[in-house]
């Protein structure tokens, strides 16, 4: 009887005809998120354009010199620039002369990165392929005279890492954008023209595995078409069982709708929300493009980077670590040398990240250092400080007779003792410093904890 009841239900589900999507959030909000994105844990951003040219401020250079008309901006245009310069006018110096896409999909990789975001296009409009809607202010008519988002997708895709693309779905200065914007969005000449064009050209294109959609904040996703374009993305588009989009699809969409959630950019939820999220984060404070002249006092360091991951997959998200190349195309060697200081922790600590779920509790309740995650049955509880004592104290896993601890990087199991009124209190490896698998953060794995 049993067996003939679950034979029903194989068939029922074997004929059901594939789910179509409908264009509404109801509908599209329903599609599970594909498991790789999950499973991948951390990736690398990469902000690259024009505004790689000035270098100064931050990617937003264009608005704040010439939509916000800040004096600093100006004086620096003057400055540094003949005059008359138009933003226009930085264009052909962003040259890409030193890019090598084989050499930053090893850096990514060597960095631990399961997926890579590349800019295609930012506010300012400047698209890093040969978009035929972008004519004269995109990456192969101008510039670079090279296709960098296809040229990046192919090395990445040779070493097996998952491509991103941003897209920002507004242009501060394009003329239908301000038309439209100009008629309180009730015409879509912009969109027509020009982002939806964009979008599925990008994709069939370059059969992209994320879509990381910005610039969404002004209109709402009926201007955008939003939900048309992720309907055909979900249905009928070449990567339609694979692709992963964000939650910027129009005003009050971001943490409500779409795939996965950014809600705000460098989000930090707090407690562990019940919806799959994303956190950005940026090894430059100050800016996710490139500035020559960022100090590394305004640089995240190694400790923040590990305590930001840690904290972003205890909570169940995955962490996209920013860096802005160069005009060239240069990684500047401080940011490479944070990517690979994350990839020498990730060597040692990715069995406690990569594939990872959640545990039933985040953060231990007597220590603001130590996070946990797990797999099935094994618990892994990250520390980020070394206990003066030698003694880390873990309050929230309840110990067995058959617990068995390790850490991460040694073989040796260590020393526990199950501690009065809860958790159990492990005896940390007596070694000198340099023996120690790395300098900050540090997995022990619990088996046969509950
Ligand atoms: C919005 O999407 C629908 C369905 O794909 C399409 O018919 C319409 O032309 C699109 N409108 C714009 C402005 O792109
Ligand atoms: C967005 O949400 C705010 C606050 O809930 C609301 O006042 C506003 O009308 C919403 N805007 C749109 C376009 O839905
Ligand atoms: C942790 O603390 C919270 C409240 O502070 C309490 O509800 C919970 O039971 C504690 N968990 C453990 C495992 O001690």
């Amino acid at each position: 009887m049993e067996a003939c009841v679950m034979l029903l239900l194989v068939f029922s589900v074997a004929a059901a005809s594939p789910q179509r999507y409908t264009p509404d959030w109801e509908s599209l909000d329903s599609r599970p998120l594909p498991g790789w994105f999950d499973a991948a844990k951390v990736g690398v951003f990469v902000h690259w354009g024009v505004f790689s040219v000035p270098a100064w401020g931050s990617e937003w250079f264009w608005w704040h010199w010439r939509g916000e008309q800040q004096p600093e901006y100006e004086r620096f245009m003057q400055a540094r620039f003949p005059p008359g310069t138009t933003y226009a006018d930085l264009a052909p110096r962003f040259t890409a002369r030193d890019f090598q896409p084989e050499a930053w999909a090893q850096l990514f990789q060597e960095a631990g990165a399961r997926y890579v975001v590349l800019t295609t296009k930012h506010h300012e409009g400047f698209t890093n392929w040969g978009s035929p809607m972008s004519w004269n202010w995109n990456s192969v008519d101008t510039g670079p005279h090279r296709d960098l988002v296809g040229e990046l997708g192919d090395a990445l895709r040779k070493r097996n890492i998952h491509y991103g693309l941003y897209h920002s779905l507004y242009e501060w200065f394009h003329p239908l954008y301000l038309l439209d914007k100009n008629n309180g969005f009730k015409s879509q000449f912009f969109v027509s023209e020009k982002t939806m064009p964009e979008l599925f050209d990008l994709v069939l294109r370059y059969k992209p595995d994320l879509i990381w959609s910005d610039g969404e904040w002004e209109a709402p996703d009926t201007y955008w078409n939003s939900t048309n374009f992720l309907a055909w993305l979900y249905n009928d588009s070449p990567v339609k069982d694979t692709v992963v989009v964000n939650d910027r699809w129009g005003i009050n969409c971001s943490c409500h709708h779409g795939g996965y959630y950014n809600c705000q950019d460098k989000y930090k939820p707090g407690t562990l929300p019940s919806h799959k999220w994303e956190m950005c984060s940026s090894i430059d404070r100050r800016s996710w493009g490139y500035r020559s002249d960022m100090q590394i006092s305004e640089l995240m360091d190694e400790t923040s980077i590990i305590t930001e991951l840690v904290q972003t997959v205890s909570y169940g998200g995955n962490y996209l670590l920013n860096i802005g190349p160069t005009k060239e195309g240069v990684i500047a060697p401080v940011f490479q040398e944070r990517l690979l200081a994350l990839g020498k922790w990730l060597s040692i600590n990715g069995e406690a990240i990569y594939e990872s779920k959640p545990w039933r509790v985040q953060k231990d309740n007597d220590s603001d250092s130590t996070w946990y995650t797990s797999k099935e049955a094994v618990v892994y509880a990250i520390f980020l400080t070394w206990p003066e004592n030698n003694m880390l104290t873990l309050s929230s896993p309840v110990p067995s007779a058959s617990t068995q601890v390790t850490m991460l990087g040694l073989s040796d199991p260590l020393k526990w003792q199950a501690l009065p009124d809860k958790g159990l209190e492990v005896a940390l490896p007596l070694t000198i410093p340099s023996l120690l698998p790395l300098q900050c953060g540090w997995s022990l794995k619990l088996v046969g904890v509950s």
